[in-house]
């Protein structure tokens, strides 16, 4: 696996890459690799034959009392990951430079899905993911790019920014990855204590509860998502901050589901901010 910091050393390796008629993947992330963003590399090569993966903690994206300084960071440790999974470019850059001229005076918004779910709570963060992405894109010219399902929104706002403003590079998805009590893979589970670890699990027991009362005939948005509120508030240490039933495309409520809308959900256990969604069957 080959390393790069800078664009000046990344852009040679790719040159050789295209000349060699090698289609490239992307899979951006932001580091502490588990298992999660480690099945991205493995949807990626099913797509292209040179995987490149960025590690770049993006400042633009955390808000102010987020955990921008202590989000965990070990490149190393992610480098022999990546490199194990068959990473062929491995893509470190530090802030200054990807941001040489300090925080960008152009952003990229989507203002259409940019106030749902957890846009709401998270002002600015969705510009900042937007914009670190679109820099990712053009400076690896992907031909494809590799999201989880895990950060939907994201996902979703991304394929807008794509369609919309005509970036030449496909998205794929991949699905979400869990613990064997079905929490959903995540960097912040990191910051869980013993006590709030089998209280995270609430979570996807929540979306697994509504699932089963949509299999059982409940359509209404209203009673899904007092399912998903029920059994997270069994946690004395779980705090919902939103549940929402969603069509898939534009993030909007809807009222009556139907399979193929989505039920997310945010939830602070204990201090973390936590996230999942399930789509419907
Ligand atoms: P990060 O949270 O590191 O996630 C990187 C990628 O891994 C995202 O596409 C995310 O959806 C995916 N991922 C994380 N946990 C997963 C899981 N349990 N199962 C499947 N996929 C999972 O998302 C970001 O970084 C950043 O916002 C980024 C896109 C890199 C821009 O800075």
């Amino acid at each position: 696996m080959i390393r790069a910091g800078t664009r000046d050393e990344l852009q040679p390796v790719l040159a050789a890459a295209r000349a060699a008629g090698r289609r490239i993947a992307l899979v951006p992330t932001m580091g502490a690799l588990h298992e999660g963003h480690l099945s991205l590399i493995d949807r990626a090569r099913r797509a292209a034959d040179f995987i490149v993966m960025s590690v770049f903690v993006n400042p633009l994206q955390f808000g102010p009392g987020e955990d921008y300084a202590q989000y965990p960071r070990d490149v190393e440790r992610d480098a022999t990951l990546a490199a194990a999974r068959g990473v062929d470019l491995l893509f470190a850059p530090d802030r200054s430079i990807m941001y040489p001229y300090g925080d960008p005076a152009a952003l990229i918004a989507a203002p259409g899905l940019d106030s749902r779910l957890c846009g709401a709570f998270r002002p600015g963060h969705f510009r900042g993911v937007l914009t670190v992405v679109a820099k990712l894109f053009h400076v690896t010219g992907a031909d494809v790019a590799v999201f989880g399902r895990k950060d939907l929104q994201q996902l979703v706002m991304i394929r807008a920014m794509v369609r919309d403003l005509d970036f030449p590079v496909e998205i794929l998805d991949a699905p979400i990855v869990r613990e064997a009590d079905g929490l959903a893979l995540s960097s912040r589970n990191a910051y869980l204590s013993t006590e709030e670890r089998p209280q995270a699990a609430r979570l996807h027991q929540s979306l697994e509860r509504a699932q089963a009362a949509f299999s059982g005939g409940e359509v209404a948005a209203a009673g899904l998502i007092a399912h998903v509120t029920a059994v997270l508030s069994g946690g004395n240490l779980v705090r919902p901050q939103y549940v929402d039933v969603v069509d898939a495309t534009t993030l909007s409520g809807v009222e009556r589901a139907r399979p193929g809308d989505v039920i997310a959900v945010a939830a602070h256990v204990g201090s973390t901010r936590l996230i999942d969604n399930h789509t419907l069957t």
